[in-house]
């Protein structure tokens, strides 16, 4: 958000300085909000509707037009789904309560305390002196069993680091990791791969986690046959169709690969994907950063109800303040490899005591 804000600020200082027209193009409609004095919305191809953004924004005259401002997760209540766009086309004004999570009383799933990663940077050919950059500098927190924790901060603070050692994928320096009560911070990569069916990861980019040469229905039995060996070839047929239709696809889908669905749809089968190692705590690394907000609205309501549903725990990482109030109980922020706030999403979203979390808020569009 912060370097958002930056490069934003440039734009409209080069376009006052050099007289210049800019044409913006963008899915987050706070940034042209924020920064078009006219604005074009595009749907399939079709010029929907073409006005001064004041209008476009306050007065909307197309049903698309009025979804996406619908859908966008500051424009909802925490206690209700996100509208989707297809929904205020079709005219379906209901609000929909959001599936309870279930509270297991506070039990903890996972410790970690006083986590350190540091990378070395090597001095370039250009000369310069080798410096080790902090990732993650002890850092500690808890996830609570059935909740959602939400992870912000800006590019390069040390989100994704975190995450990767957290599920095995990176070894940390120092800190003590427990994982339902068994301290797993000694774990070597083989002794992981026995927690890798507990503990899933959807990754940001969902087409460079998909082998473009394997079917949905090979990705899915991969992971069945490595993570639910007790199922037989017809239990794992059978399972294959309900996941693909639990994230909203259809049964055909399964016979298609990654490069012939939408972004959106690929998303999903990567979820159906780190459901079919039924877990019980998943990590979403800025899954649903890439998505316009029409597909991200049912991306994420597509979360909280699996959530409900699988009885799952949820590490929820993104840049985007908004969605992670709205997904998150409790939100942690990190700055430069720390945690400098951490709290309730309510106390953090209204009542933020660390001049960053303001800066961030400041930032949002
Ligand atoms: N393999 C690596 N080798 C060296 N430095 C790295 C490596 N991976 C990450 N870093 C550095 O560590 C810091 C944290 O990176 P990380 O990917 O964890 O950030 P992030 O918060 O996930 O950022 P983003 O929001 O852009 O995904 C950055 O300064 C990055 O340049
Ligand atoms: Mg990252």
């Amino acid at each position: 958000m912060t370097v958002q804000k930056s490069v934003l600020d440039l734009i409209s200082r080069l376009q006052i300085e050099h007289h210049t027209a800019v044409v913006f193009i963008s899915h987050d409609l706070g940034v042209v909000k924020c920064i078009a004095d006219n604005v074009l919305v595009m749907q399939q191809g079709v010029a929907r509707e073409y006005d001064s953004a004041d209008k476009i924004f306050n007065d909307p005259s197309t049903s698309y037009t009025k979804g996406l401002i619908a859908c966008k997760p500051e424009n909802t209540n925490k206690k209700y789904r996100l509208t989707t766009v297809d929904q205020v086309i079709y005219g379906e004004t209901l609000s929909l309560l959001r599936p309870p999570t279930n509270r297991n009383d506070g039990q903890v799933i996972y410790r970690v305390e006083g986590l350190k990663k540091s990378y070395g940077k090597r001095a370039s050919i250009f000369g310069g002196k080798s410096e080790i950059i902090k990732a993650v500098n002890n850092v500690s927190f808890e996830i609570r069993k059935g909740e959602t924790l939400g992870l912000v901060g800006e590019s390069g603070c040390g989100k994704s680091t975190l995450s990767k050692i957290i599920t095995g994928l990176l070894i940390a320096d120092a800190g003590v990791l427990i994982y339902n009560g068994v301290d797993i911070s000694g774990y070597s990569m083989k002794d992981w791969r026995q927690l890798r069916g507990r503990i899933q990861f959807i990754f940001q980019d969902p087409f460079s986690a998909l082998n473009p040469k394997h079917s949905v229905k090979k990705v899915l039995e991969e992971v069945l046959t490595k993570h639910q060996v007790s199922l037989n070839k017809q239990e794992r047929e059978s399972l294959c169709n309900k996941l693909i239709i639990d994230v909203g696809l259809s049964v055909d889908s399964l016979y298609k690969y990654p490069h012939q669905f939408s972004g959106g749809q690929r998303q999903r089968v990567v979820i159906a994907r780190a459901l079919a190692a039924n877990p019980e705590f998943i990590i979403a690394d800025e899954s649903v950063s890439a998505l316009d907000v029409s597909v991200q609205a049912q991306v994420l309501n597509l979360l909280n109800d699996l959530k409900a549903e699988y009885n799952l725990t949820f590490l929820f990482i993104s840049h985007d303040l908004s969605v992670v109030n709205y997904m998150s109980d409790r939100v942690m922020v990190m700055r430069e490899g720390e945690i400098v706030e951490y709290g309730t999403a309510e106390e953090i979203y209204t009542n933020p005591r660390h001049s960053y979390t303001q800066k961030l808020l400041d930032s949002v569009y």
